[in-house]
């Protein structure tokens, strides 16, 4: 697979890339990511990408001329699946959003700043909005790289043991159920006794009834979408 981000901030967003699950998915060519300045398409001699609305208004919006010109310079060199703008009145982001996106095989994510972007690029070059949740971040860079994370791990191949990315929560609709390592007793603290029963189907079970339980506690909701 192949991302795309088109961003004015690149610093901002190469970190979360550089470590661990996501490194080696790159190292491995499980996927590629590759970040665009978009200040770099820009005609302005001073580099501008922004601009004052039309009509007035507070705050400044991202110009169309760099933007269209990223876009089409990708656009150009192979087909894209998905344009992706994040924005926070996208639609919200979910497991059943990743798991679709983690099957594509080429995608562009353009991360919003300012007041907007230009709404001409949304009618236009934009396949799908997309807002991590209901709150305002100062731009659309920790949301890309949230959706790319949770994108690359699902990719065959990017995490060793692939059962565990499908027993996460919400793969099944359910939250997942506890988990606890060595040692069985800390601080009188115990492990449940199923789990060091050595009984696999009551364990089983036993999980699944966890993850119900947590579930019809936690996320009430979840279960009944
Ligand atoms: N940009 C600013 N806030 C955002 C949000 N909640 N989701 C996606 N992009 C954003």
């Amino acid at each position: 697979m192949r991302i795309d981000i088109l961003t004015i901030l690149p610093e901002l967003i190469e970190s979360p890339f550089n470590h661990s699950i996501i490194k080696r998915a790159k190292k491995n060519k499980i996927v590629e990511i590759f970040i665009h300045n978009i200040r770099d398409f820009s005609n302005d001699k001073h580099k501008r990408v922004d601009d004052y609305a039309f009509g007035g208004g507070a705050g400044m919006i991202m110009k169309i001329e760099p933007i269209h010109k990223a876009i089409m310079h990708l656009t150009k060199q192979r087909d894209y699946d998905e344009i992706i703008y994040t924005s926070p009145d996208g639609e919200l982001y979910n497991q059943k959003k990743a798991n679709h996106l983690s099957t594509l095989k080429n995608i562009i994510i353009l991360c919003g700043h300012y007041k907007g972007i230009d709404q001409r690029i949304r009618d236009n070059l934009i396949t799908q909005e997309i807002s991590i949740g209901d709150y305002v971040l100062t731009g659309g860079e920790l949301a890309a790289a949230i959706i790319t994370d949770s994108i690359v791990r699902l990719i065959p191949g990017a995490i060793s043991d692939e059962s565990s990315a499908l027993s996460d929560s919400f793969q099944d609709g359910l939250l997942a159920s506890p988990v606890y390592t060595r040692p069985a007793t800390y601080n009188g603290w115990k492990v449940p006794d199923i789990l060091i029963s050595g009984n696999d189907k009551l364990i089983e079970t036993w999980k699944f009834e966890q993850s119900v339980e947590r579930t019809n506690k936690l996320r009430p909701n979840l279960l009944n979408d």
